[in-house]
């Protein structure tokens, strides 16, 4: 019976697919367009550990931006990081400049899911899923919500991550050799919709008769998670450093390296090397505490003091002087646009 399984699913695709910017209507040609690519490309980057909602205005705002991947080639680093600011994973922003770079001067992106995995930012998931979705290659396109799919229907109960190699096959022998785009975005939107992590909608379910997970009962505690790890709390300060009465406030550019790297940022005591806040202010002022922001990475809890102080002079290093009433368009990552607004609420 295996076979069926992806008619229902696309059958089901057919009339429930979601309408997103990056995709074609279902049972659509793939477009002849060399943009084709490289619209599922980015959406795919943008959508590895981010929502569809979040994604959304990115993707709007880099297409339009930058219409081609030629164009993204083209940009500079700085640009794409301040236009990335805020979607988070900033290494994701690194990759996707490197590897716009690399398919402008190849003349394209490869088709095969194996060299598409040579490019820079692309893992497992993303070279099936632009395989699939762009070029309509067959591919086995396990994410989360896949995952979820295929541990409940085969009833897949081993915990996670070592179940991942039996999901991975049970998936292959559920994955259709036709309309390999459709497939793996209908097994995603039945993840994302119909079988939710918590009170799936089986009876909504199209694949609920094959569902060895629904017909063993508690299809919800499937796929079984692994412990969760505690993450390390962390403490910093961050430094609200302005001139001219609070009307400029310095800004520096992140190392290009580690953490938020290559982003534009408030001054720190470089709390993403130390156990806890332990740095020292270097700059004399006037300071004084401002409060704190929280900010969850998947490494570790930060907990963020901010100290301002208003300076004649330049602080030592480099950086520059941004206009306070143009913040919001700093290209901040989220945790410094947080201190940014606690600093001037
Ligand atoms: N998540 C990752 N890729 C996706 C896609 N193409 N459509 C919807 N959700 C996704």
């Amino acid at each position: 019976m295996t076979a069926s399984i992806s008619d229902i699913l696309l059958h089901w695709y057919d009339t429930h697919a979601r309408d997103l910017p990056w995709r074609v209507p279902p049972g659509a040609a793939l477009p002849d367009d060399p943009a084709w690519p490289y619209r599922v490309w980015l959406s795919e980057v943008m959508l590895q550990q981010t929502t569809v909602a979040a994604v959304k205005p990115y993707f709007a705002k880099f297409t339009a931006t930058w219409p081609t991947v030629e164009a993204l080639a083209a940009a500079s680093d700085d640009d794409v990081m301040a236009a990335w600011a805020g979607l988070g994973y900033y290494s994701r922003a690194r990759n996707l400049v490197k590897c716009a770079r690399e398919v402008a001067t190849r003349g394209g992106f490869p088709s095969v899911e194996a060299e598409l995995r040579q490019l820079p930012g692309l893992g497992d998931y993303t070279a099936a899923a632009i395989a699939a979705i762009a070029f309509g290659r067959r591919a086995v396109v396990v994410d989360a919500n896949v995952e979820r799919v295929v541990a409940r229907l085969f009833a897949i109960d081993t915990p996670l991550p070592g179940a991942r190699k039996a999901i991975r096959a049970a998936a292959d022998t559920i994955t259709p050799d036709r309309r390999a785009g459709d497939f793996a975005q209908a097994m995603m939107d039945l993840g994302s919709h119909i079988c939710t992590s918590k009170a799936p909608r089986c009876m909504l379910c199209p694949l609920r008769e094959h569902c060895a997970g629904y017909a063993a009962g508690e299809p919800e505690r499937l796929p079984v998670k692994p412990a969760k790890k505690t993450v390390p709390e962390r403490r910093g300060t961050a430094f609200w450093i302005t001139r001219t009465g609070g009307a400029e406030v310095w800004l520096v550019t992140r190392p290009a390296t580690g953490m938020l790297g290559g982003m534009r940022a408030l001054p720190d005591d470089g709390w993403s090397a130390q156990e806890d806040g332990s740095g020292e202010v270097l700059l004399p002022g006037d300071w004084r505490a401002m409060g704190a922001v929280r900010h969850g990475f998947t490494h570790a809890q930060l907990t963020l003091e901010v100290i301002g102080a208003d300076v004649t002079s330049d602080p030592p290093g480099k950086g520059q002087w941004w206009p306070v009433s143009q913040i919001e368009d700093a290209g901040l990552a989220t945790l410094f646009l947080k201190a940014a607004r606690l600093a001037l609420a």
